[in-house]
């Protein structure tokens, strides 16, 4: 899975999102292995790439909802990694005229930018959440989308609006990533094993609210690996094609334990809260490892080990208060419109 750039055809990337959790460690690991990154982004949380040189990096600050600006942007781009969004439910709740504006409104401004400056390939990061739940044990690509929120069902429309463009001649993808765990240097504290670890180290307690939902979980590690790997394909393997990214299904409370485990303080307390929330996801990747041999090398209690470390080194600060890691939080502090 290791992508070296003489691999890929394109060189020249832009990332929608680039300043986000997962878009800042994935544009560290491109311009580590000499890829051109440029990020758009609005930088709602913060300004993460103060500690890197690099002449590579291209930082702009801009919205997504100005189609100008994204055409200038995307001038002499080979391809585009679309990951701006408002980005879980609970934020897009707080405001849906916004979240449908950035997630769905502006999604056609991306698209045509992009296809206005010939770029090559398009990589749209859509969610596991478009599938709702599902009684079926193996979660595939093919099955029906029944999306159960806003932000999920605003995901979902992008992949159709993608998948009906006639006279395409961009190469594109979609992934429905499954939960990402582990340490960011944008960091979000809001994602379950996150959420439970960061709980964990502050308070000794973690609250298990319906701990037999299942959650499909990816490393960060592996979410940036999966996305180096669908810039490098070849075309006819990605174009056109969909692939969940996901690892380990865990429920709530199997990852309750394995934050017990690895942090194994003795007066850690699990507290389990039943809830009303059906909501309980679980996906199959194995379409990504036949067609890509994408093998996830990094796991959860690898996650939890890393946002220990993080934290023990002082680089996670006020972790239940910091708005930088929590995006609703931040979302109603900006009061973005
Ligand atoms: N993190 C996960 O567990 C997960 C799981 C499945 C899918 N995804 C998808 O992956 C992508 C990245 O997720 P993330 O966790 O890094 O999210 P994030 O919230 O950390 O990053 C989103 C980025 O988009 C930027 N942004 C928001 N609105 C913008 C606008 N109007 N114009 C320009 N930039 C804007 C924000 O400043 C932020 O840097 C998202 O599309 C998300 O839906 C994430």
């Amino acid at each position: 899975m290791v992508v070296k750039i003489a691999e890929s055809r394109f060189k020249k990337i832009l990332i929608t999102g680039g300043a986000g959790y997962v878009g800042s460690e994935l544009t560290s690991s491109l311009l580590n292995k000499g890829y051109n990154v440029k990020v758009f982004d609005l930088y709602i949380y913060g300004e993460v790439f103060k500690d890197i040189k690099n002449s590579n990096l291209t930082k702009i600050k801009g919205d997504i909802r100005d189609k100008n600006m994204l055409i200038k942007a995307t001038k002499d781009v080979d391809a585009v990694i679309h990951l701006a969004c408002i980005s879980n439910d609970p934020s897009f709740e707080l405001d849906p005229k916004l979240g449908k504006s950035i997630n769905y409104d502006a999604f056609f401004n991306v698209v045509e930018a992009a296809r206005i400056n010939n770029v090559k390939r398009f990589i749209y990061a859509s969610t596991s959440s478009v599938y709702g739940v599902k009684t079926e044990r193996n979660v595939v690509e093919e099955m029906p989308l029944e999306p159960l929120t806003d932000y999920s069902k605003f995901k979902a429309s992008c992949e159709s609006v993608l998948q009906n463009i006639k006279d395409m001649d961009m190469e594109w993808t979609i992934i429905r990533p499954a939960t990402v765990c582990g340490y960011s240097k944008r960091l979000r504290l809001d994602l379950v094993v996150n959420l439970l670890t960061i709980n964990a180290l502050i308070n000794k307690k973690i609250r298990v609210i319906g701990g037999n939902r299942l959650r499909p979980n990816i490393n960060i590690k592996d979410m940036v690996g999966a996305y180096e790997l669908l810039l490098s394909a070849p075309g006819k393997k990605i174009n056109g094609q969909i692939f969940n990214a996901g690892y380990q299904n865990l429920t709530v409370t199997e990852i309750a334990n394995l934050v017990k485990e690895v942090y194994g303080h003795p007066d850690l307390v699990i507290e389990h809260v039943p809830t009303n929330d059906i909501r309980s996801y679980h996906i199959n990747s194995d379409k990504i490892k036949r067609v890509l041999g994408f093998e996830a090398k990094f796991t959860v209690e690898d996650a939890i080990k890393d946002l220990i470390d993080a934290f023990n080194r002082g680089l996670i600060k006020d972790g239940l208060n910091n708005s930088l890691y929590w995006n609703v939080k931040r979302m109603q502090e900006l009061n973005l419109r």
